[in-house]
């Protein structure tokens, strides 16, 4: 089965740092292919340059958050949902191009987290979803699905613990087929926040039907890291006189 990574990202400084890294992991992962989705108007030069050189199979794809879901500078990060809209089209493309005989697995992979090759490995086997724990989020060491005798059974985690599904986006995967057979499941930009992942698995599968990975949900694979804003104190008072670094250099 090929792996279908749907990467939602967004202009800022730190954006090529964050594609090239996390282009390098891919590149070790057999069978792959990036769909990579821009929040802009159109498609940006870095970001197409980027997936140019890769070597990577993947699409480009953009689209831009409507006005009033889209985070003002400095808003909290939590205030509304990100990556929505393009993990939406991301889905689209997906149920465009590719039929119901192809074998495929789809994972929601932001572009600011940090992956263990092993995890491919742990979900490029998926029947309907499969599940595993998520480090350094929800406020905890880790979140994880508790299993039983095989069976998903309940789920350790500190915040809104009465959601449908508590889970980090990073922490499932789904097989093509089910996508593609459901034609009409996707997030929903509407939700209260912490409720993005359980709008989309809600229509797709129950508590017991999860497929427990990473050694019964014992094992981390998949961080939850966020990489600091820098700090541009300098640049901009270089900028006031004139003196700004060179902007045909590419960051
Ligand atoms: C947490 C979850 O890990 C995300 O999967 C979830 O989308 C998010 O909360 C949410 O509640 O919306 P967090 O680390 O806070 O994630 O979010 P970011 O990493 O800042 O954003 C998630 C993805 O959306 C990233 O790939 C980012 O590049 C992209 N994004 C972010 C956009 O496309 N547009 C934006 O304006 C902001
Ligand atoms: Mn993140």
């Amino acid at each position: 089965p090929t792996i279908y990574a749907i990467t939602p990202t967004y202009s800022r400084l730190v954006q090529k740092a964050e594609l090239l890294r996390l282009s390098q992991t891919f590149l070790h992962v057999k069978n792959f292919h990036w769909i990579v989705v821009e929040d802009s108007v159109t498609k940006t030069r870095l970001v197409g340059d980027l997936l140019t050189q890769s070597g990577l199979k993947f699409t480009h794809l953009n689209v831009e958050t409507s006005s009033d879901y889209k985070l003002k500078q400095n808003d909290p990060s939590w205030l509304k949902p990100r990556g929505v809209e393009q993990r939406n089209l991301g889905l689209q493309w997906l149920r465009e191009n590719r039929e119901l005989s192809e074998e495929g697995v789809v994972y929601f992979a932001d572009d600011d987290n940090t992956y263990s090759l092993q995890l491919f490995e742990e979900m490029r086997f998926t029947h309907q979803v499969s599940v595993w724990p998520v480090g350094l989020v929800g406020g905890l060491r880790f979140e994880r699905p508790l299993v039983e005798k095989g069976k998903v059974v309940g789920f350790y985690t500190a915040w809104k613990p009465n959601r449908p599904f508590p889970m980090d986006m990073a922490g499932f995967a789904i097989a093509l087929q089910l996508l593609l057979a459901n034609r009409e499941a996707k997030f929903d930009l509407l939700v209260e926040r912490g409720y993005l992942e359980s709008s989309l698995l809600q229509s797709l599968v129950s508590i017991e039907e999860l497929e427990p990975k990473a050694d019964n949900c014992s094992k981390i694979l998949v961080w939850h890291t966020r990489t600091e804003k820098p700090k541009m104190k300098q640049e901009e008072l270089l900028q006031k006189q004139g003196l700004g670094s060179d902007l045909s250099i590419e960051v």
